[in-house]
């Protein structure tokens, strides 16, 4: 495996691959590499020629007073893991070069951008399309990897490939779970033993909401019940919990043609845990031209 840190490297190795015709996938992480990351590089292994997977901590999405600082970082063992999966290039840029100390341009989606995340993290969709976007400049991928825990991301970088005509294909892959439904994610290791216990109610009260909700029923009752369960549970806070359209994310009154996506972010402590739901899959709609 090629462990690159400088972009004119990154473009010499890539600029080969092209002229050798490889089909090439990109997997943007930001390291700390658990089962759930690791999915999506097994799943770009099987569909591409030539596998570049990114280690970046993006400043950019995360606010100040956020856990940029403390965010997990084991540069180590995720070579070693990468290495271990097949990967063909490991690409760490440096935050320098990345972004230049008069950097003044940005990416800004609207759309599935709004609300949702963006409540509680205004700042977050702009760092993560600017970063997407730049690491697709660089790297100029055939495709490129998104888990479905972060839902809403996967569809601001989807309208953003789609309205800025980006040459690459976004494929989503489904949410890896631990046994007890937790969505794997980097920042369950801030949760505490207690914590970790109460965790994947998260994942509990939304497959039941999720459940209820796929008859048709008016949504609002259903899921002031669910906020209510994860308070009672023992998280702190529910940011949202919300059904929306499962491709404009459009808020949605009860389930209708279209498929319907349930999401949620609730707060344990100081830890905020992301997770979401297809609502039951019903006939009768047509497929988004753009969802994939
Ligand atoms: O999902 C993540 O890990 C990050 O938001 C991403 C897509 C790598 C951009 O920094």
């Amino acid at each position: 495996m090629e462990v690159v840190r400088e972009t004119a490297v990154l473009r010499r190795i890539l600029g080969g691959w092209r002229r050798a015709g490889a089909k090439v996938a990109l997997v943007p992480t930001m390291g700390a590499l658990h089962e759930g990351h690791l999915a999506l590089v097994r799943h770009g292994r099987e569909i591409a020629g030539r596998l570049v997977v990114s280690i970046f901590v993006n400043p950019a999405q995360f606010a100040p007073g956020e856990d940029f600082e403390r965010y997990p970082r084991d540069e180590a063992g995720d070579l070693t893991r990468l290495e271990a999966l097949g990967v063909d290039l490991a690409y760490l840029p440096d935050i320098g070069a990345m972004y230049a100390a008069d950097h003044a341009t940005w990416v800004v989606v609207e759309g599935p951008a709004r609300g949702l995340c963006a409540e509680a993290r205004p700042h977050f969709f702009r760092g993560v399309a600017t970063v997407v976007a730049k690491l697709f400049n660089r790297v100029q991928p055939d495709l490129a990897i998104f888990g479905e825990k972060d839902y809403q991301q996967l569809l601001v970088v989807r309208r953003m490939v789609r309205d800025l005509d980006m040459p690459v294909e976004i494929v989503g892959h489904p949410t890896v779970r631990e046994p007890d439904g937790l969505a794997m994610s980097s920042r369950n290791a801030y949760l505490s033993p207690e914590e970790r216990r109460v965790a994947p109610e998260l994942h509990r009260v939304l497959r039941d909401t999720a459940e209820a909700l796929a008859d048709g029923r008016p949504a609002a009752p259903l899921l002031a019940a669910a906020r209510a369960r994860l308070l009672a549970a023992g998280f702190t806070a529910v940011d949202y919990l919300e059904m929306r359209d499962a491709e404009s994310l459009e808020p949605l009154e009860a389930v209708g043609t279209c498929p319907a996506r349930l999401l949620a972010a609730a707060r344990l402590g100081a830890t905020r845990l992301i997770d979401n739901l297809a609502v039951a899959p019903v006939a009768g709609c047509e497929p988004n031209p753009f969802s994939r």
